[in-house]
């Protein structure tokens, strides 16, 4: 397993949509493993096959509670419903986050690394929102696309409410 290094933006690499996975072969299970990697190695809570500069539909997710990270090959959200307002961080926009709006609940069906179909369902939590930011990084579409409005995004420890959480800015929740 390797770390890759990331990509981005404004990378044109991250503005793409991603080719979709036809055979798991050698080559993708080595890419998903470094992806995991390169994930905790920059201790994310998910990751894209692009954002390590390979332009395929695979997005890999660990949220904290999860023993292992859940890979993801030719995911789709098949369904949304609600909205919700989040806050949000991107290992290819370092040091900013922003806040906008993720759906309530989420369905989305990829295949594993054994090529069999899965659906997962998220619901107002870190793995719903993971999902969608993710699937965003396939679509190639960014965050900072979505937000509330321009003012929306800072600087991680530029706002006055960060400075007063007593474990500081990187505490907070960031998504990948
Ligand atoms: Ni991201």
């Amino acid at each position: 397993m390797v770390v890759k290094p990331l990509v981005f933006a404004p990378d044109a690499m991250l503005s793409r949509r991603t080719r979709r996975v036809r055979q798991i072969d050698a080559g993708v299970r080595k890419l998903v493993e470094d992806m995991i990697e390169t994930m905790h190695d920059a201790n994310g809570v998910g990751l894209a096959a692009n954002q390590i500069g390979v332009p395929l539909r695979i997005a890999v997710i660990q949220i904290p509670e999860d023993e292992e990270a859940t890979v993801l090959i030719n995911p789709e959200v098949v369904r949304r419903e609600g909205e919700r307002e989040v806050e949000e961080g991107c290992l290819s926009i370092p040091g900013y986050q922003g806040k906008l709006k993720r759906s309530f609940k989420v369905r989305v069906k990829a295949q594993g690394l054994d090529g069999k179909p899965f659906r997962i369902k998220a619901e107002d939590d870190l793995r719903a929102q993971a999902l969608e930011h993710e699937i965003d990084h396939l679509e190639g579409r960014l965050y900072v696309e979505r937000l509330v409005s321009k003012e929306q995004l800072w600087k991680i420890g530029e706002r006055e409410e960060d400075e007063q959480e007593p474990d500081g800015p990187e505490a907070a929740p960031s998504v990948n």
